[in-house]
């Protein structure tokens, strides 16, 4: 069973359990003190989480690595992992919608690489419980990397050097697609943004953080209540909510974003009533089908937040200071839109009454998650060979 909990700031503790029968997913609905005590604290990195059958060793970093650049994972062999998540962008893409598989659009912004495989589950509706998953979905999603599994796995047993290196890592005879998955997991793994100002804060040194930092992480703890979703070490809870954003615009008058939008109401299996009347991204509400669900999203990390803009899952705001503004007008943006399912928008978003000074302050603190930009030399990839001739083939099936 899936259970999902919520918090509001409510005095008084109560607890109020509402199961869905004959669904896999109840919500547990835990009411806090108000005080903020229950959040974990903004803390350093634990260790990265491994699982017991995919260790990393550098060899399959290393391979992981030269798969997450190749364009041959995909249907067309012309776009890779990194062709949407750039290491020069964040790790990332910076337009509001990623770009999609050539001749589409994706529907949501895409996400950042970094420190991606600490988090219990991924996407932005934490679709998938693993990284090994999540690449396999990647390169297969029709408007993400569309690529046939038999094909992509053909192209890699093509390529000498891929399949000496699937036998040295994986002791494949020919490389096993689902073992290119492992190797992109792993290479996932070793990209950690760990070095920011707040971590070496965190870690004894008083003078990391500025005095306006330091008023806007009181801010973010307290008055700002930030802290209520964005906690622990990655700066996230893990659990969904509806804040608010608004409806993507380019949804109004851009045709291709509005195809790619009604086929994943198709793929995510929405009732034909929604199918035909659904106005905008209903998040979790696809994993769970329960209707207090629609419009809630995974709090996302904001370490490495000053590099991935712009934000929000469907890219809603371009700078940090667009978003401090949403959050002080309660959850509103400029022209007053808000979510278009107001019904389930979480009850912890509130105006907050921040003067300017105070906005700067949060700000300045939130460039505190982000410390040096991860760099990396992409790799030379290697080419294709026959494996055998004409007349080897002749000879072979005589
Ligand atoms: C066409 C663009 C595109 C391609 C190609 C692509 N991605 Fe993504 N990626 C996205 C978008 C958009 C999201 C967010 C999608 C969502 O939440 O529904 C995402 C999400 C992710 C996440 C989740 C991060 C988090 O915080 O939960 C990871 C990890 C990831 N991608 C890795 C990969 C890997 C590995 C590949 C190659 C096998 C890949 N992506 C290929 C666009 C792309
Ligand atoms: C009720 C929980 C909650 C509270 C409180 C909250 N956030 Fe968020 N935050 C979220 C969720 C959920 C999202 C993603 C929403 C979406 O995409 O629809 C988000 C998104 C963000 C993003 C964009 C991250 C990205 O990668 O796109 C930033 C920045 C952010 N929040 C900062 C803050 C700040 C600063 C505060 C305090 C003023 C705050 N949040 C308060 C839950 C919360």
């Amino acid at each position: 069973m899936n259970i999902s909990i919520q918090k509001t700031t409510v005095a008084g503790i109560a607890l109020a359990v509402s199961m869905a029968y004959g669904s896999a997913y109840a919500e547990l609905t835990v009411v806090s003190t108000g005080t903020g005590e229950v959040n974990p604290p903004l803390a350093p990195l634990p260790k990265m989480p491994v699982p017991p059958d995919n260790k990393i060793t550098p060899e399959k970093v290393e391979l992981g690595k030269f798969l997450f650049f190749d364009p041959r994972l995909g249907g067309d062999a012309s776009i890779s992992c990194a062709s949407c998540h750039d290491p020069g962008q964040g790790w990332a893409w910076t337009e509001d919608f990623s770009r999609g598989y050539p001749g589409t659009v994706h529907w949501r912004n895409s996400q950042t690489i970094i420190n991606s495989q600490f988090l219990q589950k991924q996407f932005w509706a934490g679709s998938a419980s693993s990284g090994e998953k999540q690449a396999r979905s990647a390169a297969r999603g029709g408007v993400a990397g569309n690529g046939e599994a038999d094909l992509m796995e053909a192209r890699l047993a093509l390529i000498p050097e891929y399949k000496k290196r699937f036998n040295e890592v994986f002791g494949d005879e020919w490389p096993l697609i689902k073992n290119a998955w492992r190797a992109i997991a792993t290479f996932e793994r070793t990209l950690i943004a760990d070095n920011t100002p707040l971590d070496a804060y965190l870690g004894g040194d008083k003078s990391a953080l500025s005095d306006a930092q330091l008023r806007g992480k009181k801010l973010f703890e307290a008055k700002a209540n930030c802290i209520e979703c964005h906690n622990g070490p990655l700066a996230t809870d893990e659990r969904y909510y509806n804040i608010g954003v608004p409806t993507a615009a380019r949804w109004d008058d851009d045709g291709m974003a509005q195809i790619t939008f009604r086929f994943e109401q198709y793929a995510k299996g929405t009732t034909e009533e929604m199918y035909r009347t659904i106005k905008d991204d209903a998040g979790f509400y696809y994993r769970s089908k329960n209707k207090w669900d629609k419009g809630k999203f995974r709090t996302p990390p904001l370490r490495y937040i000053s590099y991935t803009p712009p934000y929000m899952h469907n890219g809603a705001f371009y700078t940090l200071e667009e978003v401090v503004d949403f959050y002080n007008r309660g959850g509103i943006d400029e022209e007053g839109n808000s979510t278009s399912f107001p019904e389930t928008k979480s009850a912890l978003i509130k105006p907050l009454n921040l003067s300017d000074a105070e906005k700067e302050d949060l700000l300045a603190f939130l460039e505190a998650f982000s410390g040096d930009e991860i760099e990396i030399e992409k790799p030379e990839l290697p080419d294709y060979a026959p494996l055998f001739t004409r007349a080897e083939l002749l000879e072979a099936i005589k």
